[in-house]
């Protein structure tokens, strides 16, 4: 497979450093707790920085010198295309999961960090991950990457973590710094754990650059 890969060039963003201690901190202790190596990232809203947390733990794991793949599973609202800068159309997992294609998977500019992208944005997201070809192709994958980071969409409002989490060996959970209230975030954790999802690491984003949207949202819940 990814003897033949084809190489796209990547640019990681800059990040906020109120994150990036945080980011240190839930590598070390998925690299010492040993057995998670297949985790997805998720959040209850829209916005709270899973595809920043994402893509900057994959890269830093590839740092490390683990070979990583990252995958966008958002296959609602596909952010990892346009935050690595990427240009051009790529099949993703998309077509892999409606058998379109074999898995794409792209190798990068960044040693050790490969890539699968969301392709083109399905009517069904929850229908197409849930169909047996996401948990087969996680078995075989798994085998070839040292670890998979999963890129999901937000909680509230999708089914598909619950149906993702199933499939993965941990759930990293990010929260942004005053966007989620503290009922709304347990209500989520109680709803993981008693979908038996595991949760091995929370990343708390202290982006404070709210805009009026995001003031919406947050008086919504
Ligand atoms: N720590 C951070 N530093 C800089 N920008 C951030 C940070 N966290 C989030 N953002 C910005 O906020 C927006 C939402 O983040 P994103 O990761 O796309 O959220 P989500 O995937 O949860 O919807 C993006 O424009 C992203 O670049
Ligand atoms: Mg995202």
């Amino acid at each position: 497979m990814e003897e033949n890969v084809n190489k796209i060039e990547i640019s990681l963003p800059e990040i906020d450093h109120s994150a990036s201690e945080a980011f240190r901190l839930v590598r070390t202790s998925l690299l010492y707790t040993g057995a998670s190596k297949v985790i997805a990232i998720t959040s209850c809203l829209p916005d709270e920085g899973k595809t920043v947390v994402a893509t900057q733990l994959a890269a830093q794991f590839a740092t490390l010198g683990k070979k990583v793949l990252l995958i966008d599973c958002d296959l609602r609202k596909p952010k990892i295309k346009k935050m690595l800068d990427i240009k051009g159309n790529y099949n993703g997992l998309s077509e892999a999961l409606s058998s379109q294609t074999d898995f794409s998977i792209y190798s990068t500019n960044v040693d050790k960090l490969y890539l699968m992208l969301a392709g083109k944005i399905p009517p069904n997201s929850s229908e197409l991950i849930s169909n047996g070809r996401m948990e087969k192709m996680l078995k075989v994958l798994r085998d070839k990457f040292d670890y998979i980071i999963i890129d999901t969409p937000p909680i509230v409002g999708a089914v598909d973590i619950q149906i993702i989490g199933t499939m993965v060996e941990g759930v990293v959970l990010v929260f942004r710094s005053g966007y989620v209230k503290m009922a709304m975030a347990k209500k989520i954790i109680r709803q993981l754990e008693r979908n038996d999802i595991r949760i091995v690491g929370a990343v708390l984003n202290g982006v404070k650059k709210y805009d009026k949207d995001y003031y919406y949202y947050y008086y919504e819940y």
